[in-house]
């Protein structure tokens, strides 16, 4: 791919602390790009956010509350390294997740096991819990922000989505929404929950779990529950629309996974589980094997995940990447 000029530009202002390899296909609000961080060796990935939207936005905003989103420490969470600005240009580094997204899973997976479903499920639920016990919500839960790390489930872009409304001047959410569709998004209408899809101030934690739900409703299906021509179409949809039963679907969808999904897909936020634990309790039950679509055993999932990637020079790196955000955002 040819260096052009964002990668030059953004690359001249980086100097020698990173080196941009290569950009990976764009997805929504930024520019996604591979590089190296020379001081110690590693992969990250440095996104920059579109000239567009940085333009409108108080980059101090945006580094304070990003600075709350670099104290998630969670196996199923993917950190935030550092952020900054890099000439007019916004940034931030992560991790390089070295595996698929859920998006390129479910494409590939037709239909996907229910057992990998729960666990995926349980895994996000449990990131979930945890950030939102820490008054952190993500707004933009969708297949293309959950990745895979040695077969787990982690969760890339949390804090992004409070630090960009945060920052941005003025600007409704529900207009923020629309903006998807020009590339630049905070929240993308297929996943958004009703109460965000309209803009209500008094948003919480609950519409990441109703993003979640549509999420496990696509994993199960092949479908999202809502779709539409347009994305005006598509978040009436989540106000006004009961979605399919979801065995109509897929007859053999176990009931237990069947219920805790269509709860989480309920338009009042009252009606729906109150944390994400809730969700990780509701999966953690054994059924009985079914004949097709990888029958299942579910076993708790409680203690599942064991990754913790990015210690590899244990806490003395924390603090460093710690002092290092708070440096460059002085
Ligand atoms: N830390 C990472 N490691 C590896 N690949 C990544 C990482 N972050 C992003 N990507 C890849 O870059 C692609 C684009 O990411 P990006 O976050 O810009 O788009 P998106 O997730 O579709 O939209 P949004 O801006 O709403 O999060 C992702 O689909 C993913 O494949
Ligand atoms: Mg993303």
């Amino acid at each position: 791919m040819p260096v052009d000029s964002l990668q030059a530009e953004v690359q001249a202002a980086l100097g020698d602390k990173y080196a941009l390899e290569r950009e990976v296909p764009r997805g929504g609000m930024s520019r996604v790009f591979l590089a190296i961080e020379n001081a110690l060796r590693r992969r990250v990935v440095i996104k920059v956010l579109a000239p567009e939207l940085a333009a409108s936005l108080s980059a101090e905003r945006f580094k304070r509350e990003i600075a709350l989103a670099a104290r998630l420490q969670h196996p199923h969470i993917v950190p935030l390294l550092s952020a900054g600005l890099a000439g007019p240009h916004l940034y931030y580094t992560m991790p390089f997740v070295d595996g698929d997204s859920l998006r390129q899973r479910m494409v590939r997976e037709r239909p996907m096991a229910f057992s990998d479903i729960c666990t995926i499920l349980g895994e996000v639920a449990g990131a979930l819990s945890y950030a939102h016990a820490l008054g952190i919500v993500h707004r933009d839960i969708k297949p293309e922000n959950v990745m895979f790390f040695h077969g787990q489930a982690v969760v890339l872009d949390f804090g992004i989505g409070k630090a960009l409304l945060s920052a941005s001047a003025g600007e409704a959410e529900a207009d923020i929404v629309r903006i998807t569709q020009v590339g630049m998004s905070l929240g993308t209408p297929t996943y958004v929950a009703p109460e965000q899809g309209s803009g209500d101030p008094s948003l919480d934690h609950r519409a990441d779990l109703y993003a979640l739900g549509v999420v496990a409703y696509e994993m199960i299906t092949g479908h999202p529950p809502f779709s539409g021509r347009t994305p005006q179409q598509v978040i009436e949809a989540h106000a006004n629309q009961i979605p399919a039963a979801i065995s109509t679907r897929r007859p053999d969808v176990p009931k237990h996974l069947d219920a805790i999904v269509m709860r989480t897909l309920q338009k009042r936020p009252a009606d729906r589980p109150a944390t994400g634990d809730e969700i990780v309790k509701a999966l953690s039950v054994t059924v009985a094997p079914r004949h097709s679509g990888g029958g299942l055993v579910v076993e708790s999932l409680a203690n599942a995940p064991r990754w913790v990637p990015w210690t590899i020079a244990g806490v003395s790196t924390t603090v460093a990447i710690v002092m290092a955000v708070l440096y460059v955002m002085r």
